[in-house]
């Protein structure tokens, strides 16, 4: 293997048009360049992501980020040893463009392309941090679209401990914070409501399952619902009493309470994987991660149990293409790569799991 290898990757997974250039040198990774264009802007009115603009916009923003991306690295194309993108899982229009277009690229530069899996990625992240993780690793995934703790032998193969069975956490936020009239998207909204809240005003709870330790988070979301509107009466029964009107300081409480019973479902979660799963490290990523609380509570898991934590960087945990080379760079340094024939899917073999 040369001593230095630069990869271009390539992010388009959702509502981020991201490229990047991660160099592997001597074993470490160093991102030379990243640049991520949201489109927070085309979707904010519609209070979630629509597939349909973002894949439009993905296809107006991806040749400026690549351009940038390149530019910023120095690195002429011909300099690239790969080129990656996140090729599942995620929105298809919006994946197509990614994968199609690194898969031409690679072409015509005559270099390998990889597409990785937009999930490990995310824990791929803690490998851009100065200190990689050892394994066997336990990793949280926790992001708009995906709660998953996964068992990890090596940095390239996960296996499912658990995983939501309704809404992510991420969008657990997202949709509290609609409730609550805080805008989008919530999870950095809920955060800074929650700091003037009390977090035990209201007795908001994750849901379990017996014998699993699965998550759930759809309940929660109804339940915030319900201290903001009202609970609905029974039938032939008389109206409940209306709740209290939603001035800040409800809105603060409600915050607080409900990332406080977020953190405490991803804590129970993570408690019971290291029980059956002892694990040298514990690493996290996906936008979730870059919530303080959820911070602190990952830096108490892992010291309680004796491993060394490894998180994404805040501007490696929202989705991002370094994350995306991380992965392609240690699936590289494998000897591996993907045919031009691999194309986007919707969803993660480990969703499927
Ligand atoms: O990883 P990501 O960019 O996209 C997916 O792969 O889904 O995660 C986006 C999610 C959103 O739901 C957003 O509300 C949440 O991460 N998020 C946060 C915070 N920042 C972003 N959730 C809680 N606290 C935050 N500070
Ligand atoms: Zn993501």
């Amino acid at each position: 293997m040369p001593a230095s290898q630069l990869i271009l990757a390539l992010e388009t997974s959702c509502d981020e048009t991201a490229a990047a250039v991660v160099e592997l040198r001597e074993g470490r990774m160093l991102v030379r360049s990243e640049t991520v264009i949201t489109q927070d802007a085309v979707h904010a009115e519609f209070g979630g992501v629509v597939p349909e603009l973002a894949s439009r916009a993905h296809l107006e923003k991806l040749t400026p980020a690549i351009r940038a991306a390149l530019q910023q690295a120095g690195v002429a194309p011909s300099d690239l040893a790969a080129v990656a993108a996140g090729h599942r899982p995620g929105l298809i229009g919006s994946l197509l463009v990614g994968t199609s277009a690194a898969k031409a690229f690679a072409w015509t530069i005559g270099k390998p392309f990889l597409g990785v899996d937009h999930v490990q990625a995310h824990l791929a992240a803690c490998h851009l941090n100065d200190s990689p993780p050892a394994y066997p690793a336990i990793g949280l995934v926790a992001s708009g679209g995906h709660t998953h703790i996964l068992s990890m032998p090596d940095a390239l193969h996960a296996t499912v401990i658990a995983r939501t069975r309704d809404d992510a956490a991420g969008e657990a936020f997202d949709k509290a914070a609609s409730i609550l009239g805080l805008g989008w998207p919530g999870g950095p909204m809920i955060e800074r409501a929650a700091v003037t809240g009390n977090a035990q005003a209201f007795p908001f709870e994750g849901g379990r399952f017996a014998g699993s330790a699965d998550f759930s988070f759809s309940g929660l979301k109804t339940a915030v619902l319900y201290a903001v509107r009202g609970v609905p009466s029974a039938p032939n029964r008389p109206p409940r009493p209306p709740p209290p009107p939603l001035d800040a300081q409800r809105v603060a409480d409600l915050a607080a309470s409900f990332q406080r019973a977020v953190v405490r479902a991803l804590e129970t979660g993570l408690r019971r994987a290291f029980e059956t799963n002892p694990s040298a490290s514990l690493i996290a990523g996906g936008g979730v991660v870059r919530n303080q609380a959820v911070r602190a509570m990952l830096a108490k898991v892992a010291s309680d149990h004796g491993a060394s934590l490894h998180l994404a960087q805040a501007q490696h945990c929202t989705d991002n293409a370094a994350m995306i080379g991380a992965l392609a760079a240690l699936r590289l340094a494998a000897g591996e790569h993907d045919a031009l024939s691999l194309s986007a899917e919707p969803f993660s073999l480990l969703s499927r799991a």
